[in-house]
């Protein structure tokens, strides 16, 4: 089995390059990833003698023709994207560009050289929000699509080419719907790795508004599980929503962090909100438990000590990122907010 993993050097789809590896050895995969500010080879140097990694642009369609000529995936399974909410408020344009025209790209080149299966990382960010005093209501695969930021626009628009190349074209496609995730190699740009890394450098913790937003947190190896699942037994064309019903505000969760890491409150300052902030989310993960069988495993109260650790556990990883580029962006991001 020949599988072609896009986005393998970032967050999530580096926990899954490296759960791959580790369940199907005899499996052949690929790692396809622009290494942007987000990508990290050191996140896949564990595993960097058993993969094929090609350092490419998704929407660079020579470069993503000639790895598919090479390489001939069988199972493609695309995380490569810009992922951060807060840059898509600043420069929209590359989210259309990566997100958008990279997802056509790699669909052209699955539809050119033939391909098993086509697996569409995608978000529960397009269904938008839902209201703080309705705990009653959760996103469903019927709920319509209703964006609110550059970036969930743009991940609405991949899904909704997705379809239509699964209907027009045949195209083997799977769509999966994921809320927040939080683990190891997570970029110290969202909330939880940016507390952590705040908290242990005694840095203030800018938290967006009141903090009373909620978001559904799972831990970054059920989503793998999740979606080693879709590809192999999920049905073609459909969309499986992905999440734990483990809801948390993002005060809740401050405070969390500062507990086990024995810090102050005092640290927590209110800073101005993010424009256009999406209230709460929340995942019914229905479907994909009575169709596939998937459950999330971690607790969140086992999963979050364990990311703690594995940040306490592995400072040079993310101090090398704190320390280079990200110090313009934190200053242009947080400063005077
Ligand atoms: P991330 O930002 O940590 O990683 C993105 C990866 O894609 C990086 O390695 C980056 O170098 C690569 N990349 C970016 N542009 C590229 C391009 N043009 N060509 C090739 N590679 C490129 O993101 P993440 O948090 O791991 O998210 C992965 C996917 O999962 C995204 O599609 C995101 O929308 C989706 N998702 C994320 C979450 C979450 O909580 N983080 C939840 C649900 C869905
Ligand atoms: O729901 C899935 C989505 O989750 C993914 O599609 C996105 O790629 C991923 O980035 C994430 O989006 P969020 O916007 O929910 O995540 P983020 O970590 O940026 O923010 C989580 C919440 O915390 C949100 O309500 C904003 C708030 N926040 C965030 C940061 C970075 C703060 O209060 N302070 C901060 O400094």
């Amino acid at each position: 089995m020949n599988l072609l993993i896009t986005g393998g050097a970032g967050f999530i789809g580096g926990n899954f390059v490296h759960y791959m590896v580790n369940k199907y050895p005899e499996y052949n995969i690929i790692v396809l990833d622009k290494l942007t500010y987000a990508g990290n080879i050191e996140t896949l140097e564990p595993v960097i003698d058993k993969i094929t990694f090609v350092r490419a642009d998704i929407a660079d369609r020579d470069a993503v023709y000639q790895i598919f000529e090479c390489e001939k995936p069988d199972i493609v399974v695309n995380f490569a994207a810009e992922s951060h909410v807060d840059r898509s408020i600043e420069n929209p344009e590359i989210f259309l560009v990566t997100n958008i025209l990279g997802t056509q790209v790699l669909m052209d080149a699955c539809r050119k050289y033939g391909i098993k299966r086509y697996h569409q990382v995608s978000t529960d960010e397009v269904y938008g929000d839902l209201p703080l005093d309705r705990p009653d209501l959760f996103f469903t695969e019927e709920t319509p699509i209703h964006t609110s930021s550059p970036y969930s626009a743009s991940k609405a628009s991949a899904d909704l080419l997705a379809q239509a190349y699964h209907r027009t074209y045949g195209l083997p496609v799977t769509i999966s719907r994921c809320s927040n995730n939080y683990g190891p190699y997570h970029f110290p740009e969202k909330l939880i790795p940016l507390m952590i890394a705040n908290a242990l450098n005694d840095k203030l913790l800018p938290v967006y508004g009141k903090g009373l937003n909620v978001r559904d947190w799972l831990y970054v190896e059920d989503h793998c599980k999740a979606i080693d699942i879709i590809i192999h037994r999920g049905r073609v064309g459909e969309v499986y929503n992905i999440g734990g019903h483990n809801e948390k505000s993002n005060i809740d969760i401050v405070k969390i962090i500062l507990k086990l890491l024995g810090k102050p409150e005092s640290l927590i300052t209110y800073v101005a909100d993010r424009k256009g902030h999406d209230m709460r989310y929340a995942i019914d993960p229905t479907k994909i438990h009575n169709e596939l069988g998937w459950l999330p495993e971690t607790k969140f109260e086992d999963g979050i000590v364990k990311t703690v650790n594995w940040y306490l556990e592995n400072k040079p990883w993310w101090e090398k990122i704190i320390s280079g580029e990200y110090m313009d962006y934190y200053a242009k991001m947080y400063e005077n907010r």
